[in-house]
Order: C-alpha cells, then structure tokens, then sequence
C-alpha cells in the first residue's frame, strides 16, 4: 500500500491547526457578505433551508473527500490528482480537476480582492465617526458614492492583494496559524454583539422570520430580485431550480470546497487525525457565523425599510446605520471591519495556495517570485471587477443564457460559485467512491469498512452528492 508521503511545503503542527487554517479559509466574506445578500435576493427562508441541506448533505461528505484525497496524495491539488489517478489505475488526466480548481481559485480571489478591499476602506470610514448618528440615506449614498470611484476600489484592491501576497509567500503554516487562533474567537464575539444590537431595532422577529420561514414559491419560480415574479404569456409562474443552484454553489463557496483550497491544507495535516470530526466542526462553525451575521443585518434592513434585495452593497448600507446608532459604536464598527478584513486574508490565502504550490512543485519557483506572478495577474484581472461597480455598471459581457443583464463582477461571480465550484465537487465525489478503493478510503479517513459512519459517508459521496449536483445542472441546461 502506498502511504506516508511528506509534502514538501510543510505540516501543520497539530490538528487544531489544520482546524483553525480550514476554518479560517472557510469563514470570509462568503460568510458575512455574499450570504445575507444573496438570501436578500432570494426571498429568505426557503433558500436558507435548501443551503443548510446542502452543507449537511453534500458539503460535509465532499470536504471529508476533499481533505482525505489531499492527505493521500500530499501534494498540490494538480499534482495529487495526477498521482492518485495513476495509483488507483485510473488515468492522469485526473490532473484536469486540479487544473479547473487553479484556475475557479484564480478567478474569485479576482474579485474577492476588491470586495476584501471595500472592508478596508470601511475600517477607515467607521473609525474616523462618518457614520455617527447617521440615518439610512446618508449610509446608501456614501457607499453609493465609494463604488463609483474606480481609483478607491483600485487602490484598496491593491492594499488586499498585497497583504495576501505577502503571507503565501512566506507559507501558510507560518503566521496565519497564530493569527486565527484570536481572530476568530474575536469575529464571533463580535457577531454576537451585533445581534444583541439588532434585538433592540424592534424587528428582530421579522429578521428571523424572514430567514427560516420557508416559502417556496421563491425558490422554485423564476423572480426579479426583490420577489416579483416573472410569467409566461399565459400569465403562469415559471418553474426553475436557479435558486436551488444558488444555494447548492454557496453551500460550495462558504465551505471553500470544490476546487482544491481545502485539498491542499488537508495536505499538510499529519496523519492520524480523524478528518470527519475535523469536517464537522468546521462546517458548523462556518455555519454558525453565517447564521449570526442574517440575525444581525435582516432586523436593521426590515426595521430601516431597507431593500433586503440591495445586492452586494448589502452589509455596508446596514451595518453602519447601526454601529452609527449605537454606544460604542465607532470603536464595535472598526473593530467589526478590521476582523472582517482579517476573515477575508485567511481565506483569499487558500484560493491562491493550489497555484503556488504547483509553481513551486513543477517549476522550481521560489514560494516569493510564484506568488507575485500569481498576485499581479489576479489584481489584474480584478480590475474587471473594479469597473464592474462604476464605468461597466451597464456592461454586460455575455448576454446570454444564464449570465443575462450580469456585469463582469456578476458572471465571475456565477461561474465559478455556481458552475466550476459544484463540477468540480462533482469530480471529487466521483473520484472519491467511484475511482479510488474503498480500502484507500477508508484506511485514509481512518474508518473501518463496516463502520456506519464510513458508510453514510460512502452513500452520500456516492450518490447523493452525484445527483443532486447533476439534478440541478440538468436543469440549467434545460434538460428537465
Ligand atoms: N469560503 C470563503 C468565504 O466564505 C471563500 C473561499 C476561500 C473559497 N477559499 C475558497 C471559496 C475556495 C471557494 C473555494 O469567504
């Protein structure tokens, strides 16, 4: 049995470790900005129930997979594949998965820079007191008027790329490891300030309805954002499993699951750790946070007559009306933006890891010269994402099928969450079950065969994942 490679970037030093740096890439801007905003978008409830299925159903047994495939093959995701391919008698064209990884990683640290660079400008906003006393216009035209000026966001964007540049060229396992060890723990605190805040707005129960009261009408029929829905000629709603794809790529997103980050971490984990347990705190964990930020933001939106489907402006048209209303706010809000931004690094770092290991691995390259070359062509790709906001708001570059009315920003975003995201978790389930032995597995996620828990993890990888991913997708496609 082949078993025991070491990876040549280095190890975690404990399991906690690997837990902390997992969750650190799990935890971000999916958390705290892109979930409440597009729950906003997609009518609450019902939306909310099919993402934590999909965390329970499918994100957990793909990031056990995940996880077990990196620490098998220890290496970056391109190369594990390459070699697990081989080693299972399958082909090394495997290596394709790693590569549609590389590059869905590529293409969302594009834009995930310059949103990170947004929670910059606004640590500067909110500690110098702009929004004291503020009232709900004041907070939407200043964030209005910031997108609109691309030399901001360009110059923010640049500040983010640079920060993560500067840790992937000194190793993961290095400082990261320390820093999330009190960021987290603070974030969460936080979040739980913000709630008790949003407890006194005197809408806290229309927020929660608004989350977990189920109606599936806006899940399964064509909407505008907002609920209004579209109908044929006949005046009929039109069915569509879009919003169930939404969910399903967010459920992908949040988890940092389909495209390599957590294969590569899981590369530097040392053996014998149990990679169920470690999946399932972390999944909850990451959940948790995005429970807590709806909880937070949904009260002040309904309690300001806000617009819950304001798209990605979302939490910085809410928050600061109510770090600018409450005791303590200045210092709550730049504190609340610093551990945002802070979230965000620890997960930016693991879209560019699979990259830069495999410079490092096949190109000889220093870990420094292959995360500039791979930092100055993202932040160069995330100037499409800069315009998006401002000279391009009316550009749509693929008017077609499902990227329709999208700017850049829009279809970075759809591609790679909805689309490379789910197909690459697809492969990894597939190749998972279907390609590597079950005594490969099994001895890798340290189970016996006949354990129960080694057996849902099977079936759920085997077939629940497959078809629910190919399901939706059929659909998209117009199939069903
Ligand atoms: N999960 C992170 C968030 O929610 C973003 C992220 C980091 C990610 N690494 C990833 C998303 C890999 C997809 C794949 O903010």
């Amino acid at each position: 049995m082949v078993r025991k490679r070491t990876s040549i970037h280095g190890e975690w030093t404990s399991r906690w470790a690997f837990i902390l740096a997992a969750t650190g890439s799990a935890v971000g801007l999916g958390n705290i900005w892109k979930f409440p905003y597009i729950t906003g978008e997609n009518g609450g409830g019902a939306f909310v129930l099919v993402y934590l299925i999909c965390i329970a159903l499918i994100g957990i047994p793909i990031m056990m997979a995940e996880v077990m495939i990196g620490r098998r093959g220890r290496q970056s995701p391109v190369n594990t594949m390459y070699t697990l391919g081989i080693e299972s008698g399958s082909t090394p064209h495997w290596k394709w998965l790693g590569w549609l990884g590389v590059v869905a990683g590529f293409l969302i640290l594009s834009y995930y820079s310059v949103i990170a660079g947004w929670a910059l400008d606004y640590i500067f906003k909110m500690a110098s007191g702009t929004f004291t006393g503020a009232n709900a216009d004041f907070v939407s035209s200043t964030f209005g008027s910031f997108v609109k000026s691309p030399l901001s966001l360009i110059f923010w964007h640049s500040v983010f790329m640079l920060m993560t540049m500067f840790v992937v060229a000194r190793g993961v396992n290095g400082g990261l490891e320390k820093a999330v060890r009190f960021l987290m723990p603070g974030l969460f605190i936080l979040l739980i300030i913000m709630v008790g805040y949003a407890v006194t707005t005197g809408e806290f129960m229309r927020g929660l309805q608004f989350l977990f009261e189920p109606n599936f009408d806006n899940l399964l029929y064509k909407h505008e954002a907002g609920g209004k829905f579209i109908l044929t000629d006949q005046g009929e709603k039109i069915f569509t499993l879009e919003y169930v794809l939404i969910a399903m790529g967010h459920a992908f997103f949040t988890l940092s699951l389909g495209m390599g980050a957590i294969m590569i971490y899981g590369s530097y984990l040392p053996n014998k750790t149990s990679i169920a347990k470690t999946s399932i705190i972390i999944a909850a964990a990451d959940t948790l946070v995005a429970l807590l930020a709806g909880m937070a933001i949904f009260p002040i939106v309904f309690a300001n007559q806000l617009d819950p489907s304001a798209g990605p402006g979302l939490i910085f048209s809410t928050l600061p009306l109510a770090f600018g209303n409450m005791p303590g706010g200045t210092l709550f809000g730049t504190l609340f933006f610093i551990l945002l931004v802070f979230a965000a690094w620890s997960s930016s770092i693991s879209l560019i890891e699979p990259a830069v290991a495999w410079l490092v691995e096949n190109k000889g390259m220093k870990r420094l010269k292959a995360s500039v070359l791979m930092g100055v062509a993202c932040w160069l790709v995330g100037m499409l994402t800069v315009l998006s906001f401002n000279v391009w708001e009316k550009v749509y570059p693929f008017n077609f099928w499902v990227f329709k009315n999208k700017t850049f920003f829009d279809v970075l975003d759809y591609l790679t969450a909805n689309i490379m995201l789910p197909l690459g978790g697809l492969l990894i389930a597939i190749f998972s079950v279907w390609i590597m032995s079950t005594d490969s597995s099994s001895d890798e996620l340290e189970m016996k065969q006949s354990a129960l828990s080694f057996n849902i993890w099977y079936f759920m990888t085997r077939y629940i994942t497959p078809i629910a991913v190919i399901f939706v997708f059929a659909n998209l496609l117009g199939f069903i």
